[in-house]
């Protein structure tokens, strides 16, 4: 169970028991998705835990409620401390978060009205996306044949809990046919992204991906990839990419917080270059693990670290179990 370790949530303000971090069935956000969500990583250092772009991810945290227009009775400043105090409690050294902000049971009209607006804030370890072995062998995909819906359907940009449907149908329609990941395109026959991922495609030393005008989600993991490989060198173009591109690749690897940085080695069955991770994806790889776990000093600014436990934060566990890495 990858909950067994979570002892303790983060609801409308205060700290309660998992067991007791309950949802009634007449809860807007359950009968019509009325919610967003984040989520974010914490990562082992050398100082401690540390939230990966925090602040990144509140950002977009607010900016997806603004797009629904749900308001979050809560400043940047107390989420960003609600999370610290999250991984302290549960005694974590590392962790996948979840941030979420929902219509609560109130009226089950379509419109929410005055219904009531929760936030919560889970933790638990985590591993990466599809498995440690994964990040070496590559994964293997398939192009959907859902659609990723389109920005006059729905707000694209924002990260909202119902339109996730549109990404579990291609997820399970993937997993049906053996593969590990879905490839959505967008409205237009054009590359989208995973159910829950970005794409780069790497061609002749140069990384290609594209932005919000083909319906992506704009991950925090793409834009920290971004940079990290134009600081190496490497020039980075973001334009539209066609399923030519993919196939036509060296190298394809997905972004995520939860995948992180993933090879894919094959798509619907034709291997991508040599079938194996590839050297630019091994180099974005480990420069992004040196990020995020605070061995590369450049981008300390990244690091979001959780002051230790005072007297009066109450129950850390000094022997809860270390997550990969
Ligand atoms: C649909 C979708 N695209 C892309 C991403 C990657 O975004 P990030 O790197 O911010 O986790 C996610 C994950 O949040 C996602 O759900």
């Amino acid at each position: 169970m990858p909950f067994e370790d979570a002892q303790w949530v983060w609801l409308n303000g205060k700290i309660i028991p998992w067991k007791d971090a309950t949802v009634h069935v007449s809860a807007h956000a359950l009968h019509y998705g009325s919610g967003v969500f984040e989520g974010m990583r914490c990562y082992e250092t050398s100082e401690g835990p540390a939230v990966f772009r925090l602040g990144s991810h509140l950002e977009r945290f607010f900016a997806s409620a603004a797009a629904h227009d749900l308001r979050i009775g809560y400043t940047r400043k107390e989420l960003a401390e609600a999370v610290s105090e999250v991984i302290r409690r549960n005694g974590f050294r590392s962790c996948y978060l979840r941030p979420i902000c929902y219509v609560g049971s109130g009226v089950l009209s379509v419109h929410p009205k005055t219904s009531p607006i929760e936030v919560a804030v889970l933790a638990w370890p985590a591993e990466t996306q599809f498995g440690r072995e994964a990040l070496q062998r590559g994964v293997r995909v398939t192009v959907s044949p859902w659609v990723r819906f389109h920005s006059s359907m729905m707000p694209t940009t924002a990260k909202a809990c119902g339109q996730y449907l549109n990404s579990v149908l291609a997820a399970r329609e993937a997993a049906c046919r053996g593969f590990d990941e879905a490839v959505l395109l967008d409205t237009n026959g054009h590359i989208s992204e995973g159910s829950g991922e970005n794409l780069f495609l790497v061609r002749g030393g140069r990384l290609l991906t594209n932005d919000e005008r083909d319906s992506i989600l704009l991950g925090i993991t793409r834009d920290s990839v971004i940079r990290i490989a134009r600081d190496r060198g490497y020039p980075v173009a973001i334009h539209t990419l066609q399923v030519d591109d993919l196939l036509a690749a060296d190298e394809v690897f997905f972004t995520g917080t939860a995948a992180e940085v993933t090879p894919i080695r094959e798509v619907d069955g034709k291997a991508i270059g040599s079938g194996a991770r590839g050297p630019v994806t091994a180099e974005i790889q480990e420069a992004f693990f040196a990020a995020a776990t605070g061995r590369d000093g450049r981008y300390r600014s990244w690091l979001h670290h959780v002051a230790p436990a005072t007297r009066t934060s109450g129950t850390r566990k000094a022997s809860r179990k270390r997550s990969p890495r």
